[in-house]
């Protein structure tokens, strides 16, 4: 591959940009600078640096954030700032897209990609990717909230009930809930269907990921999607 396009398809600015960042010396590619943009270049595993700083090759990226509080899932934010703005210019650059949308005060995890078949797989109703949320509730959990949410309950906008794929009491103000389906608020909707109120909601899992403990919030970290699944 062109060094020059192998520079933008991994974010680094538009054609002229890479152009003048391989002529300005800064890219190395196993400790020796690249100074012809148009050398030609297996992208296979390659790794590189730009201005010092290392890079792989990714033909998709992929990462994983531990979305924080105040951030919103949206590329146009109205009233604080995007989730993409964790990410570096790199990424952004990228177009990578939320898999799926966490609320404004929703923390945990929230995958974001520019990998379209990943993205569809991930978010599409008909695969069944298992979310698992804990929920933090204002009165203490009831045997009848955790029955009705894994029985089913009735949200407004959809005259069949939504049921949880499990529901469980961590402590008296502790949910764990696991759902499949992706509504606009559903976790909240269904606790309040239920009978109770969320104070915080956080997300531990999606389908294949696990927020890793030492991920901070703020923080992202590159993963490898199982195709097979
Ligand atoms: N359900 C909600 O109510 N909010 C979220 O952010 C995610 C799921």
């Amino acid at each position: 591959m062109n060094l020059t396009k192998l520079l933008q398809s991994q974010g680094f600015g538009t054609r002229r940009e890479c152009r003048d960042l391989i002529l300005s010396g800064r890219v190395e590619i196993a400790g020796e600078a690249m100074a012809d943009a148009d050398a030609d270049i297996n992208p296979e595993g390659l790794r590189f640096s730009v201005g010092g700083q290392d890079w792989q090759y990714r033909e998709k990226a992929c990462v994983m954030l531990h979305k924080p509080a105040g951030h919103e899932c949206s590329q146009r934010p109205r009233h604080h700032p995007s989730v993409l703005s964790l990410l570096p210019i790199q990424l952004r650059n990228r177009g990578l897209q939320t898999v799926g949308r966490l609320d404004e005060d929703t923390t945990g995890l929230l995958l974001l990609t520019d990998d379209g078949q990943f993205l569809h797989r991930y978010t599409s109703p008909k695969k069944n990717i298992a979310k698992v949320y804990r929920a933090t509730v204002r009165h203490p959990l009831t045997e009848e909230q955790l029955n009705a949410l894994r029985s089913g309950v009735v949200l407004h906008d959809d005259p069949e009930p939504v049921a949880a794929q499990s529901a469980i009491a961590r402590d008296a103000h502790t949910l764990e809930l696991t759902l499949t389906g992706g509504k606009y608020h559903q976790v909240k909707r269904m606790v309040a269907a239920a009978g109770n109120r969320v104070e915080a909601l956080h997300r531990e899992r999606m389908g294949e990921f696990v927020l890793p403990a030492e991920l901070k919030p703020g923080e992202w970290c590159y993963v490898e999607p199982d195709n097979a699944a």
